[in-house]
């Protein structure tokens, strides 16, 4: 009997975005310059300080989620179970403004990693949805 994909215990596929990006050091530099970005620049500032004054743990999570996110381990599911990460940013007010500055954080990073173009285009859709998921405030619609 086959395993459900999300646990993710066969041989990693060489496709995925995480053997592309370089496996878990590829994710893990992403991670970093992420984290770095947002809390060196000002303009990040409206979600850098939605963050707790240490990042290690910020940036250990997201390594484990983008993990198996990306077709990598499911470090995080192991850990800690089902992401439900629309629930656990309910906390934190976020909507376009906030969605758009953590996008164009994660676009710099690669970048900066000289991530190749099409895995950055590709990787930026399928962060705008989840991102665009996190949103929980009502947006006023300017006529
Ligand atoms: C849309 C804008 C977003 C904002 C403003 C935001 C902000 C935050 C904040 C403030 C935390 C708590 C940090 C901590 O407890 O150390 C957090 C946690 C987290 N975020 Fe985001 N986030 C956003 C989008 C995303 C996206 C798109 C992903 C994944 C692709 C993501 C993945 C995570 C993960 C895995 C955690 C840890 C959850 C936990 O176990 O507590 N976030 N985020």
């Amino acid at each position: 009997m086959q395993e459900p994909n999300n646990l993710n215990k066969a041989a990693p596929d060489p496709n995925s975005p995480f053997a592309l990006l370089g496996g878990a050091v590829g994710v893990q530099a992403i991670v970093e310059s992420f984290y770095s970005i947002m809390d060196s620049d000002q303009q990040y500032l409206p979600i850098r300080k939605l963050h707790p004054k240490d990042l290690t743990p910020s940036k250990e999570k997201l390594y484990l989620f983008l993990s198996g996110w990306l077709g990598g381990p499911a470090l995080y599911i192991e850990r800690y179970g089902h992401p439900m990460l629309r629930a656990r940013h309910l906390p934190y007010a976020i909507g376009i403004t906030e969605r758009d500055l953590w996008l164009d954080c994660m676009k710099r990073a690669m970048v900066q990693l000289q991530t190749p173009p099409e895995l950055q285009t590709g990787l930026l859709q399928t962060f705008f949805g989840t991102a665009d998921w996190m949103r929980n405030q009502s947006e006023a619609i300017i006529p």
